[in-house]
Parts: structure tokens; sequence; C-alpha cells
């Protein structure tokens, strides 16, 4: 596929799932999707809660959505809002299942024109100095790739008999 038509996609899920907001405390609407290494798209919106400690952010409701389908890599991530700044918890997520070539897509979408302003940079970039779990030691592999090798290990696992 067309790179550009895939970020047009990417974008095209972020601002359909902004509509989705439940955000009726602060009444700012963002949206988000990411794209996997497996060409996926997974979008997501912020979800507030009258417990306002309980709400999410789009990004993270994209990102958890992609990795309960087992899409552990991100190749681009795109956020939309009226001025689309993914807040620091978000980008230490996103850090978590990106390389250094992650795209990140910020999208300011003006509520009133509909009018969009679109900065393209990398998800390493909006971080510097971030906790990593691979040079923390914490963990041996890109998350990505751990998941890899344990599906291959329980696949040659032979299948235990039934008694
Ligand atoms: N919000 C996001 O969804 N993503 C961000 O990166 C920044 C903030 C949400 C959280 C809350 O629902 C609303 O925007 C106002 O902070």
């Amino acid at each position: 596929m067309n790179p550009s038509k895939l970020v047009s996609r990417l974008i095209a899920a972020a601002v359909s799932a902004q509509k989705n907001a439940y955000c009726p405390y602060s009444r700012y609407p963002v949206g988000a999707a990411v794209l996997t290494e497996s060409g996926r798209i997974f979008a997501g919106c912020n979800v507030e809660n009258a417990s306002y400690g309980l709400s999410l952010c789009a990004e993270r409701v994209a990102i958890f959505s992609a990795i309960a389908r087992k899409q552990l890599g991100l190749k681009a991530v795109c956020v939309v809002a009226n001025s689309a700044r993914p807040c620091g918890a978000c980008r230490q997520v996103m850090f978590e299942f990106s390389t250094r070539d992650t795209e990140l897509y910020l999208v300011d979408l003006n509520p009133r024109t509909r009018r969009q302003k679109v900065r393209r940079t990398y998800v390493h970039k909006m971080l510097p100095e971030a906790f990593d779990p691979l040079s923390s030691g914490l963990l041996p592999a890109h998350p990505q790739n751990l998941i890899k090798a344990r599906s291959s290990i329980s696949a040659k696992r032979p299948k235990a008999r039934r008694k």
C-alpha cells in the first residue's frame, strides 16, 4: 500500500475516534490511532470519569486495544485534538512499544473550521532520556520480539497428553 494513503487512513481513523470521546468534564475531545507492524490500525478516544483520576487518554486507549490483539509493534501513532500534544504518561507508554523509526503525527484540528494542521515527528523525539525497558535491563528485548519468541517456544512445545 502507498505510504501516504496509509497515513491518510491513520489520520482519518483518529479524526473519527475523536467524535466518540467521552469528555463531559473537560470538554476536550481527543482522538488517536496507531498503525502496527502488521499494517493494522487501532483507534481510541479519551474516556473520562466522575472520579477524574480514572480518566484515560485517547493514545493509551488506542495503544492498549492494539496490545489486546497482540499487536505490540508501533509503526506510527496519530493524535488529533484542538492542540495535539501527548501527555507525559502517554509518551512513556508509546515509547514502550516504539522503535527509533516510529512516526508520530500530531494533528491540530480546529473544531470550528475543521481545518487540520499536521506535524510529523518521531515518538523517541518526544521523550528524551525516556525510562527505557531495554537500557534499564528490565527487558532483554523489545516487547514485540519477546512475544514472538514466546509464541515460537509454545508452538514448538509438544502438546500435553490427555490423561
Ligand atoms: N487527553 C488525551 O486524551 N490525550 C492527551 O495526550 C492529553 C489529554 C485528554 C485527557 C482528558 O480527558 C482531556 O484530554 C483533558 O485533559
